[in-house]
């Protein structure tokens, strides 16, 4: 099992959590979404997320966006309730989010596709902005320098002569980094990743693993993030949380939760297929998992 290089510190007596989500309810008509869900995720803590498709993994991601507001429960953020926060409030806060289906301008460049997210973080007025104003202009230099910044975080992957050319020329790995580098360019605290692995090859999903790792250990972030792929849990988390028909299953340690009979069968019991044709499933050594929502 990869550790992650470098591990949140051990949580001390009374720090409080970034995150804590408390007896979080939400129901959909008659179907239970959530169901009194706590978690709470330190400061430079990396948790995974796991669950058969339908769990209410994306719901839980969703809730703390302000993009649902749960029928019950609470959910804090730098010790602050932001329940009922409307979605570019929340951002503000410093919480930023990557979609399972992603969300880029496919006609825009790469480097236009992250200077637009940066934007919601801009304080010029609109009058500002037209008349290009000193207060505008000074934002603007620093808005491409951010995106230049957050760009050269990816390497070779998004370098140089990708930068002008549009989203759409990118390859499917790419354009999932692409989302990440946007999530970035609102300068968030904490990081919500939907899948960030899924549809990629199996060296794209070992640099994908690396790369949570480094967006921890060099920007210091707060990383929540759901994904099938059992190498790339194993290989980041600091602790998982599974889930099933929204009622949280097990937690801790990717091998503890991995081998809990509870996630076991919550595995088997909806997609036997899948789990045979990967030995060791959920609980033995990762597979490559697969997503049948994509
Ligand atoms: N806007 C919605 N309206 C109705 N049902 C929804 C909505 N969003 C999610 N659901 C349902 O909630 C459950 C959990 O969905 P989701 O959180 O997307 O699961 P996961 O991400 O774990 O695959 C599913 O049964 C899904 O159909
Ligand atoms: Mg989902």
């Amino acid at each position: 099992m990869t550790a992650p290089s470098q591990p949140a510190s051990p949580p001390q007596e009374g720090q409080q959590p970034l995150l804590a989500l408390d007896k979080l309810s939400l129901g959909f008509g008659g179907l239970r979404a959530l169901a009194d869900l706590d978690l709470q995720v330190r400061d430079r803590e990396i948790v995974s997320m796991i669950g058969p498709n339908g769990a209410g993994k994306s719901t839980v991601f969703n809730v703390i966006t302000g993009i649902y507001r749960p029928t019950a429960g609470d959910v804090r953020f730098a010790g602050g309730s932001i329940v009922g926060r409307p979605p570019h409030i929340i951002a503000r806060h410093g919480i930023a989010r990557t979609f399972q289906s992603l969300r880029l301008f496919m006609n825009m460049s790469v480097l236009e596709n992250v200077l637009a997210a940066t934007y919601g973080s801009t304080r010029a007025s609109p009058v500002e902005s037209v008349l290009r104003l000193p207060r505008h202009r000074r934002e603007e230099r620093q808005n491409r320098v951010l995106a230049h910044d957050i760009l050269a975080f990816f390497g070779q992957r998004l370098a140089g002569y990708r930068w002008d050319q549009p989203a759409y020329s990118l390859s499917y790995a790419n354009r999932r980094r692409l989302e990440i580098a946007r999530a970035l360019a609102t300068k968030p605290k904490l990081l919500l990743l939907d899948e960030p692995a899924a549809g990629m090859n199996p060296t794209e999903t070992h640099e994908i693993t690396e790369l949570i790792g480094r967006l921890r250990d060099e920007l210091d972030l707060t990383i929540l993030v759901i994904e099938h792929d059992m190498h790339v849990v194993a290989g980041c988390s600091d602790r998982v949380l599974a889930l099933d028909h929204g009622v949280k299953i097990a937690e801790g340690g990717f091998d503890t939760v991995a081998s809990h009979p509870a996630v076991v069968e919550a595995y088997l019991g909806r997609d036997p297929e899948a789990l045979a044709a990967e030995p060791g499933g959920p609980g033995g050594s990762p597979t490559q998992g697969g997503t049948k929502d994509r």
